[in-house]
């Protein structure tokens, strides 16, 4: 399983720093969530800033869009070849259009979940994805307690993704953090976003190389 920090969890104020300990502790991606105040009650950052994370980071990118309408800016989005982005089933009406033009760019193209929206919902367009996002917390904020069902979905899902013989990668979004690490990794998650699991201890590099040594590398 492959370890993403979260940098909205990082003190914002240092984001270099934030990108800095990424490096030093090989993370595997950065998870950068961007908020609207409208699909999530909250408000982060959008292309400008992840322009100058892009500019500080060697490590491939994860954007996670809690967007309405997250075609809007896609094309600002996609400037930044980013490893992967994510959409939520629950905030774009033309999926299907949405996940094409993500993957036509050669992005790699998930949709996100909300702990109330069930895989099923799925079904038809799963073949088309290159990963799924299952959030664990209700998007919006760090430091959330997890959602145990979701290990669930996970589950469920990657029982859907073998039977049908994809390739399709599972991701875990919230309230993942060195306590319960193991048993989202036998969930059959391949990559777990942690934020404040990470930004929130006493020595977060220390935290991230010990979460990415007990993570494995079975993706
Ligand atoms: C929540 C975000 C998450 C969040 C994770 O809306 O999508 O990526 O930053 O933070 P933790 O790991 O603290 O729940
Ligand atoms: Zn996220």
């Amino acid at each position: 399983m492959q370890i993403a920090p979260s940098v909205l969890a990082a003190d914002l104020g240092d984001l270099r720093g934030a990108l800095d300990l990424c490096a030093r502790g090989d993370a595997d991606l950065i998870h950068v969530d961007v908020m609207d105040g409208h699909f999530v009650p909250n408000l982060s950052f959008g292309p400008p800033v992840i322009e100058g994370i892009d500019r500080h980071t060697e490590q491939p990118l994860d954007i996670h869009l809690m967007v309405e309408r997250p075609e809007e800016l896609m094309d600002k989005y996609l400037a930044f070849n980013p490893h992967w982005v994510s959409v939520h089933f629950e905030a774009t009406t033309h999926l299907d259009r949405l996940i094409n033009l993500i993957k036509d760019s050669g992005v790699g193209a998930g949709v996100a979940l909300n702990p109330a929206t069930p895989i099923e919902v799925l079904s038809d367009i799963l073949g088309t994805l290159d990963f799924v996002l299952i959030m664990s917390v209700n998007p919006g904020f760090a430091g959330q307690p997890f959602v145990r069902y979701s290990l669930d979905k996970v589950r469920r899902l990657k029982r859907l993704i073998e039977e049908r013989g994809l390739h399709t990668k599972i991701e875990i979004d919230g309230g993942v953090a060195g306590r319960n690490l193991e048993e989202v990794r036998d969930s059959g998650v391949d990559v777990a976003v942690v934020g404040s699991g990470i930004f929130g201890v006493e020595d977060p590099l220390a935290e991230l190389r010990d979460l990415r040594a007990r993570a494995g590398d079975q993706s």
